[in-house]
């Protein structure tokens, strides 16, 4: 059961859900759940983590402008390593189009 400070993430690429408190970013989240998440820098610089946000509101943490635009945020995209969640999501990435098992 979770808190008001933590909510449920759902990662369409695995059909998981996945738990992710308000001050962790959805990349942290996913990889302490085990989801091999493409990314590269973790840092908002490499544009790797970019992912559509099909649902839900984040806080996107500072990141390099030619990481996520800002066409692309307004085509809903987002960044996974900068993004921590305002309420329960549905995200997909967008830089690798099969999962890998880890
Ligand atoms: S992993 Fe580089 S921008 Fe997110």
């Amino acid at each position: 059961m979770n808190d008001a400070s933590t909510f449920q993430i759902r990662i369409a690429n695995t059909g998981q859900t996945i738990d992710c408190p308000t001050d962790r970013t959805v990349l942290q989240a996913a990889i302490a759940a085990g989801i091999d998440y493409p990314y590269a820098c973790a840092t908002g610089n490499c544009g790797m983590c970019v992912s559509d946000l099909t649902a839900g509101e984040v806080h996107l943490l500072a990141h390099g402008d030619s990481s996520l635009s800002r066409a692309q945020k307004e085509a809903g995209q987002t960044l996974a390593c900068r993004a921590q969640p305002r309420g329960d999501l549905a995200i997909k990435w967008r830089n690798r189009s099969q999962t890998t098992r880890l």
